[in-house]
């Protein structure tokens, strides 16, 4: 395996095991990674990222961002503050949008940007560093996490995820 194309593969038997998977993500973070998150509704997106914010150190609720389209939170990497945003583009009308809100500026190198239905915002979305793909399989999830950039190679070498066999 390439170092440029790290690659992880389990199954989620259970919710319990999607939100262990989004806490061992918030402890592989780097900031300025990008996350697109894909899946049909209710594959676990939004509890994935939830979870990690959670882990990351983020006290209260966590609001799936449907209408707003993104929600800002700040965490603590290493003692140092980082930006988390979380967008859900799933009701996002046009490309012009992504870029009339501003969205693009999020994406600055320092921020950690997760992106829900990157697919509706394809051509001005800047690029993922990791892919996460979730599917229902059976009454559990598969989930799939592909590494695109040297940043994204990184955290998925520090991912430390056993799911149970
Ligand atoms: N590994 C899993 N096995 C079974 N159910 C799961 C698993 N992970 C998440 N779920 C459930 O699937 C649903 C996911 O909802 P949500 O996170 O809002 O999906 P999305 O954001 O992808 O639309 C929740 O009801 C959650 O309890
Ligand atoms: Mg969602």
């Amino acid at each position: 395996m390439s170092d440029q194309h790290a690659h992880f593969k389990a199954h989620l038997d259970e919710e319990a095991a999607t939100l262990a998977l989004g806490a061992a993500l918030a402890r592989a973070l780097a900031p300025g990674l990008t996350i697109y998150l894909h899946g049909d509704l209710g594959a676990g997106k939004t509890a994935l990222t939830r979870a990690l914010l959670h882990a990351a150190g983020h006290v209260g609720t966590v609001k799936s961002p449907t209408y707003t389209l993104s929600e800002p939170y700040q965490v603590q990497l290493d003692g140092r503050a980082v930006g988390v945003i979380h967008f859900d583009l799933y009701r996002m009308g046009s490309a012009e949008e992504f870029l009339d809100a501003g969205f693009r500026e999020d994406f600055n190198g320092d921020n950690i940007c997760i992106v829900e239905w990157p697919e509706k915002a394809e051509g001005v979305l800047p690029p993922a560093d990791i892919d996460l793909y979730l599917s229902v399989a059976g009454t559990g999830r598969d989930v799939e996490l592909q590494a695109s950039t040297a940043l994204g190679t990184s955290c998925l070498q520090r991912l430390k995820f056993a799911p149970k066999l």
